[in-house]
């Protein structure tokens, strides 16, 4: 099936394939990425990467991957959180990872988290070898949402956990209205002043509204064969934790 979401690019006059693209922005903003991260979210990023990782916790996951792990926040969240053996993040864009493999090596984690570049679209993995995927604010820029799912969902084993976190749209006044304004107008500036791309902060609230949200990708989900499908909207109602069992 075709979303509308995989139609929308950030560098609307260039040939490339979204893939390509998006590897392009996230080289581009990876050095002021964790900063605009905080200062758009004032802050409540991390409360939801949290809130994320805590949803595992009772499953108790050894192999974790970490799917479009960027600056790899979400990764040592989970290291922190869960204590699991090992950590394998996975990226398109080798800018973002190299940001995630200096946190990383300062925090003393070399051995418990890795990074490799991956397309989600086709992972080189083993297949049925990960207990949980993990994934912050990923899988809206993926070219075709189908395969990437599928992909994530090979190289899980059987009952293994997939935990998505996306950002979303509210739904009722006045936050609907209040988060229009602010992610029209508010983001743009803010990500032209302080990234050096003029492109991606207009593509990021472009890219949230054309996303399908809650129900629709839990239905989405399920049709990828994942089971026991639940979603939650955090805190103020802008990021929805989805989580789905192989
Ligand atoms: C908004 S960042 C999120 C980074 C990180 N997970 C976090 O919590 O901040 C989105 C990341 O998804 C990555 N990405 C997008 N499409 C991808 C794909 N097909 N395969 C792997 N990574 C992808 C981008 O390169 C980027 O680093």
């Amino acid at each position: 099936m075709t979303y509308k979401a995989e139609k929308i690019v950030p560098f609307a006059d260039r040939e490339n394939t979204k893939g390509e693209q998006i590897e392009i922005m996230f080289d581009e903003i990876a050095p002021q990425y964790d900063k605009l991260n905080r200062m758009m979210s004032f802050y409540l990023d991390k409360a939801w990467r949290k809130k994320g990782i805590l949803s595992l916790k009772k499953f108790n996951p050894q192999r974790i991957l970490d799917v479009a792990t960027g600056t790899g926040d979400l990764a040592v969240e989970a290291y922190n959180l869960l204590q699991p053996a090992s950590i394998v993040g996975i990226d398109i864009s080798e800018g973002m990872m190299d940001v995630g493999r200096k946190k990383v090596t300062s925090l003393g984690l070399d051995d418990k988290i890795t990074f490799g570049w991956q397309d989600c679209m086709d992972l080189q993995l083993e297949p049925d070898s990960f207990d949980a995927a993990i994934m912050a604010f990923g899988v809206r820029n993926f070219e075709n949402l189908d395969k990437g799912l599928q992909s994530i969902k090979n190289v899980l084993r059987p009952g293994g956990k997939l935990m998505i976190l996306e950002l979303s749209t509210p739904e009722h006044f006045p936050m609907k209205q209040g988060y229009r304004l602010y992610s029209r107008f508010v983001i743009p500036a803010l990500g032209r002043r302080l990234s050096k791309s003029k492109e991606a902060y207009k593509y990021l609230p472009r890219s949230i509204e054309a996303f399908p949200q809650n129900a629709e990708l839990k239905a989405i989900l399920e049709n990828n064969g994942f089971d026991e499908v639940d979603y939650k909207k955090l805190f103020p109602g802008v990021c929805t934790l989805y989580l789905a069992t192989k």
